[in-house]
């Protein structure tokens, strides 16, 4: 292993190739502990990293690592010499700081598994990002969108309440601005059962109804707010709601923030159709997930106070990658409605945009998950839908919250 005054290893072809982190030291690492880093990486570079120490400090060069693995084993390594407090102790507590600072380097790919790391950057580098991302123009479609930045107050017969009736109607009353993050799954028109018996109109009817319910959504979301629908297209229909849906926020000025596919792994799903069995001429495909297509009105950032947002790090981590994989909701039967979202997706989303004390609105509310998930996180809410007995479900399940 190169220590202090070696030369550069010879296998490793230049650590510029390589992302460097640096882990200060207090003193040289004594001979156990360079045997222990030894052991690890021999010195080669071709695990897709190396080390490097000095009396001040450790250098960790790295091209490529499958991190899990990384941390598994150097903690059982540090385990078959004693645990932290044995003869690896100050190891432990840099490796501790080192796989901290692999987690928070944020730009990588991933290539069989494994993170790469410096060679990546260079292949993907483009001369004068900025630049370029100003001379296209971002989110063309939406500058011109005229928005209020004025704010109002939600009235106290709206907030923390669940009402029946049809949401279109009911958010005629409220004012403009006073909602700050919409979160809502739609009748999806696939026909079914709901209480009041309207799933399963012709599409023309069924996008025109929705999209009056989204303009009010749109009219009553405050200037920064965001926009969250969570939809399954009827791809037996070849009906992509989704775009469609995409497609209607964009025209009305909404910045499209991005889409999350929530994978739901029901491969008992009941598609078991297959189209044309075995042949290219018509096969059926199937999906396993759903959509969540998130919007901002006016600005993608969204003001609020650092101490009102409560996602962790390791959350913020794992849920910005936009794949979620959320089993689907399970108590369908207790609640006795057909399409619920599980409370899991809403938490989610609340957590990751928007603050505590946040006004969340549903208008398609159901048996009241978006409520739930918003009084747990103490936001405010409003939920709207249109059977009496769903809502009546809501708020027995908001009452049951201690
Ligand atoms: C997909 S479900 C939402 C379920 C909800 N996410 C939950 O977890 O309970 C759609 C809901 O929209 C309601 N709905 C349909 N048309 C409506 C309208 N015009 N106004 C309000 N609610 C409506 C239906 O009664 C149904 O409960």
């Amino acid at each position: 292993m190169p220590t202090s005054g070696d030369a550069a290893p010879e296998n490793p072809d230049t650590a510029s190739d390589y992302l460097l982190i640096t882990i200060p030291l207090d003193s040289p690492l004594s001979g156990a502990e360079k045997d222990f880093l030894g052991m690890i990486d021999g010195g080669s570079g071709k695990n897709g990293f190396f080390f490097e120490t000095d009396e001040q400090a450790l250098r960790f060069y790295v091209r490529s690592l499958d991190t899990k693995a990384f941390a598994r084993g150097i903690r059982d390594l540090i385990r078959k010499r004693g645990g932290p407090d044995g003869e690896c102790a100050r190891l432990h507590q840099v490796f501790q700081e080192l796989f901290e600072r692999i987690e928070s380097v944020r730009s990588y790919g991933i290539r069989g598994g494994k993170r790469i790391y410096a060679t990546y950057n260079r292949e993907r580098k483009v001369s004068g990002r900025q630049h370029k991302v100003k001379a296209r123009g971002s989110f063309f479609y939406a500058l011109d969108h005229g928005f209020e930045r004025t704010e109002n107050a939600l009235p106290e017969e709206f907030r923390n309440r669940i009402i029946a009736g049809d949401s279109g109607e009911v958010l005629r009353a409220l004012p403009s601005n006073c909602i700050d993050l919409v979160i809502t799954s739609p009748p999806y028109n696939f026909g079914l059962g709901y209480d009041t018996g309207e799933d399963g109109v012709d599409w023309e009817r069924y996008f025109e109804k929705l999209f009056s319910v989204f303009d009010e959504c749109i009219r009553v979301l405050k200037y920064g707010g965001r926009v969250i629908v969570n939809i399954q297209p009827l791809f037996s229909d070849y009906i992509p709601s989704h775009h469609l849906v995409s497609h209607y926020f964009m025209q009305k000025k909404l910045i499209w923030k991005g889409e999350i596919l929530w994978e739901k792994h029901n491969y008992n799903c009941k598609y078991t159709a297959w189209g044309s069995w075995k042949s290219p001429s018509n096969p059926y495909l199937k999906y396993t997930w759903e959509f969540l297509e998130v919007f901002a009105k006016g600005d993608l950032k969204k003001e609020g106070s650092r101490e009102n947002a409560d996602i962790t790090a390791d959350e913020f981590k794992k849920w910005v990658v936009a794949k979620w994989s959320i089993a689907p909701e399970k108590q369908m039967s207790r609640y006795d409605h057909p399409a619920m979202f599980p409370e899991e997706l809403v938490m989610r989303a609340l957590k990751l945009f928007s603050y505590e004390g946040d006004i969340i609105l549903d208008p398609f509310n159901g048996v009241g998950t978006t409520c739930v998930a918003a009084k747990k996180l103490n936001r405010g809410y409003l939920g709207i839908d249109i059977s009496e007995k769903y809502c009546e479900t809501a708020e027995r399940r908001l009452k049951e919250i201690l």
